[in-house]
């Protein structure tokens, strides 16, 4: 039987999304009591919903697309044009391929490798400092590790102006005027810094050792033969090195956690390393990070008698999933222990996307974002001491992506 959908009336609700951020999808299936409704964004009609059996039917890849589902203004910021983010169906999969290639584990304890390096050099200089902002250094270290992972060469005197293009693109996909003009230059910039290397290394003028990005998104041919557009190369590349520098909002997150929850600090000592894992998927699943995935509805189908029409943008709920009472207990309190028991579905747990790697669009980075948190997790509590100054520790459920308002700021570091 078909049936209407919920909806709340009104030519556009953008404004709404902008000032609720986070809670808009969560706050309406709280009143409409329904996990599924349609509105109107950015001028055109948009179903909305959130929890696991609509995870589970938007990463039907059967039933949705990427291809145009996402607005302008993040496509010129965050993500960039040509990159696997916008791709369908087998040219979807054969990209994936390329950046789930890098995830080897000699490739992902190589990153560690990495992480904890940068981490030595800058405790160093940390403890020269009375005071350090714990999300502008992590920024930076970040970019510096993501770089030499993927292989993509970077001088010390570009250090400060390439940290500042990578974290201007997902700093400002949501922000307007000055901010998010910073990211589309941003964008532009770096993407020329890379387009460079590519072009360098397919002339054989620098070397990049093969089991990097740079060389992998460079030197790979598909079934034609062909390499991969330049352009295309240099959007994934820097698909590899921006969301690394933005586990930077994670590490804060991590601080303030600590912070908030003393306690917590013992527990991490005296328990197994099983822990770590809880601890860091708890922080995955409690903080806002990526609000919400759009994609759009590729031919007409009914679905618990609603009715999704062809070229419909329909929108996931990806933070309000992680809180879904329905999911998860006591939704707004921070208990690692939650993981303990967790049963592991790849639709109700979904901060950095949800289904499969290969066949859907689930995050690349999922691993090594992990791994980069426990490292993290590890220094905090076992390797540094530092004092925590009074500050304002809040975050804004409207600012995306959102961090601590100070930004964590430590002193005393030893
Ligand atoms: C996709 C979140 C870190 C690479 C995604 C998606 C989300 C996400 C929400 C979209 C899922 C979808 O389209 O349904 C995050 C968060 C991170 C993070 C919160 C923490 C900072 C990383 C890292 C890498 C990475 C470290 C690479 C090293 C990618 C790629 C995609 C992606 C390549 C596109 C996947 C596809 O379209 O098939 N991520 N991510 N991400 N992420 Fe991440």
């Amino acid at each position: 039987d078909k049936k209407v959908m919920p909806f709340e009336k009104g030519l556009e609700h953008g404004l709404d999304f902008l000032a609720e951020g986070y809670k808009y999808i969560l706050n309406r299936r709280i009143s409409l009591q329904s996990d599924i409704f349609e509105t109107r964004l950015l001028g055109q009609k948009a179903i909305c919903m959130g929890g696991e059996e609509a995870a589970s039917l938007f990463y039907d890849t059967d039933k949705f697309k990427r291809d145009g589902a996402m607005p302008n203004r993040v496509q010129q910021t965050l993500v960039g044009k040509g990159g696997v983010q916008s791709l369908d169906g087998f040219e979807h999969t054969q990209r994936k391929q390329l950046f789930m290639s890098l995830m080897s584990k000699e490739n992902l304890e190589r990153m560690d490798k990495e992480i904890e390096y940068q981490l030595e050099k800058a405790v160093e200089k940390w403890k020269e400092q009375s005071e350090i902002i714990l999300y502008d250094e992590a920024k930076e270290l970040l970019v510096k590790a993501a770089c030499a992972w993927a292989g993509v060469p970077l001088q010390q005197e570009e250090i400060k102006r390439r940290t500042e293009q990578i974290t201007s693109m997902f700093e400002s996909p949501m922000a307007f005027g000055p901010s998010h003009w910073r990211g589309r230059n941003g964008r532009n910039l770096a993407e020329k810094w890379i387009r460079d290397l590519i072009r360098q290394v397919r002339n054989s003028e620098i070397q990049a050792e093969e089991h990097t990005a740079l060389y992998t998104f460079s030197q790979h041919k598909d079934a034609k033969g062909e390499f991969l557009p330049v352009k295309v190369a240099a959007v994934e590349i820097l698909n590899i090195i921006r969301p690394i520098s933005a586990i930077s909002i994670y590490i804060s997150f991590i601080a303030l956690t600590l912070h908030q929850y003393p306690e917590l600090k013992e527990k991490i000592k005296t328990r197994n390393s099983q822990y770590y894992q809880y601890f860091v998927q708890e922080v995955r699943r409690f903080y806002p990070f990526f609000p919400i995935q759009g994609a759009i509805v590729k031919k007409d189908f009914t679905w618990k008698g609603y009715e999704f029409k062809k070229g419909t943008l329909t929108i996931l709920d990806l933070y309000g999933t992680n809180h879904d009472p329905k999911l998860w207990e006591n939704p707004s309190l921070f208990q690692p222990e939650r993981f303990e028991n967790w049963k592991g579905s790849p639709f109700s747990f979904i901060p950095q996307g949800g289904g499969d790697y290969l066949s859907g669009h689930r995050c690349a980075g999922e691993w090594i974002t992990i791994r980069i948190m426990k490292i993290f997790l590890n220094y905090f509590v076992n390797e540094l001491k530092f004092e925590v100054p009074p500050q304002d520790f809040s975050y804004r459920f409207n600012r995306m992506p959102t961090l601590p308002v100070d930004g964590f700021i430590m002193k005393n570091i030893q």
